[in-house]
């Protein structure tokens, strides 16, 4: 065979090598944990039977076998075996030196959007904010007024009629609780950042909800016990862990499993714009059977005043994007119906302030 084992071996991105009529020859490691099959059960198997491509590509694919050509297909939704299907980039390469074989590989999307969303949110929601506030502020004295004018117009009004002024009344009560929502946004103050053991911030935020928004879900700890510390203001932190819980609880409103997952994973690394990279090992995922982001919103759901609910503000995940920034931190979402989850990645907390329990 024209493929250099070691080198197919080492490939990170899951690939599979095909003949003429998509047949799969060869598949690599990275393919068979993606795909969550083993090679033995991939070979000699047509790809479109093992692999699910959620778009009509055995045409466009045929196309470019024949003229010995790339595709490239970007924002499918690839799955196989157990694993719910992933956002991915796909591409479909001719092997040189022969006739009709084809490389595929399978790019998972999820950390590359990781790495641009979360940049560009962060800066639109400060000036979206700074708007905001300022709104806010204008807005409220002359609601005060008007609110003040309905009072007294009700005075001398029949009944049918007082239910009118009544209604400007509670009305404008409901935009001045939005507003000081807006406003309390702008107000965050700094963080103070101290060795945090994540497991308890989360217990917090768990025992919050299932007492009060998320009475009507089951919670499912899956935690691993040696998570050492990350270094993070604790209330903020409870903070973006409320946020989660509550939009998890929101989508499941029949009631449902949240999932709060923490693992580590040593192989994280961001590299921010400013040239800077930080190791961000300590992962805490969130992770709810709801019917999924509302795929019109899926991609601004960072942005503030997004929302896909009648009566939300579409500031929780504003809040969570900023804080989590703030701490130094990602986050990231991939979302399916049937499974969505929000990671939240974190740095350890250095080794010499380490409080020693864990
Ligand atoms: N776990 C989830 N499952 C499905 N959709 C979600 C989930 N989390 C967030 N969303 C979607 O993202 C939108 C934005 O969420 P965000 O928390 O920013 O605002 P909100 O929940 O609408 O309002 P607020 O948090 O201010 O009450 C939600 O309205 C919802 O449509
Ligand atoms: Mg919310």
């Amino acid at each position: 065979m024209i493929v250099d084992t070691a080198l197919w071996s080492s490939l990170p991105v899951p690939a599979l090598l095909l003949d003429a009529d998509d047949t799969i020859i060869l598949s690599n490691p990275a393919a068979e944990s993606f795909l969550n099959m083993s090679a033995k059960s991939l070979s000699g198997q047509r790809l479109w039977e093992k692999v699910m491509i959620d778009a009509p590509l055995e045409a466009p694919f045929a196309r470019a076998r024949k003229n010995r050509t790339s595709l490239f297909v970007n924002d499918v939704d690839v799955g196989g075996g157990e694993r719910p299907p992933m956002l991915c980039n796909l591409q479909f390469a001719p092997l040189q030196g022969t006739e009709d074989a084809m490389i595929v590989m399978i790019s998972p999307r999820e950390i590359a959007s990781r790495i641009n969303q979360n940049h560009s949110s962060e800066k639109a929601a400060k000036s979206a904010i700074g708007m905001a506030e300022m709104l806010a502020h204008e807005i409220k004295n002359p609601l005060a007024g008007i609110t003040g004018a309905a009072q007294l117009l009700s005075m001398g009004l029949s009944p049918e009629d007082q239910e009118m002024t009544d209604l400007i009344v509670e009305e404008s009560r409901r935009i001045v609780k939005l507003l000081e929502q807006v406003e309390q946004f702008g107000n965050l103050r700094p963080p103070v950042l101290k060795p945090v053991n994540i497991h308890d911030v989360l217990d917090r935020a768990r025992q919050s909800a299932a007492v009060g928004f998320g009475a009507h879900m089951l919670f499912i700890e899956e935690y691993d016990p040696s998570l050492p510390q990350t270094i993070a203001d604790a209330d903020q932190l409870l903070q973006v862990f409320l946020n989660l819980l509550k939009n998890a609880a929101e989508a499941n409103k029949a009631g449902g499993a949240i999932r709060l997952h923490t693992f580590y994973d040593a192989s994280l690394r961001v590299h921010r714009s400013d040239g800077t990279q930080s190791r961000l090992p300590l992962q805490i995922e969130i992770i709810d059977d709801g019917p999924g982001l509302p795929p019109e919103i899926a991609d601004d759901i960072f942005e503030p005043f997004i929302s896909g609910k009648e009566n939300g503000t579409g500031l929780g995940l504003a809040l969570v994007s900023k804080l989590i920034g703030d701490a130094g931190g990602w986050i990231s979402v991939d979302s399916v119906p049937g499974r969505t989850v929000f990671r939240i990645s974190l740095p350890l907390a250095p080794k010499d302030i380490q409080t020693g329990e864990n």
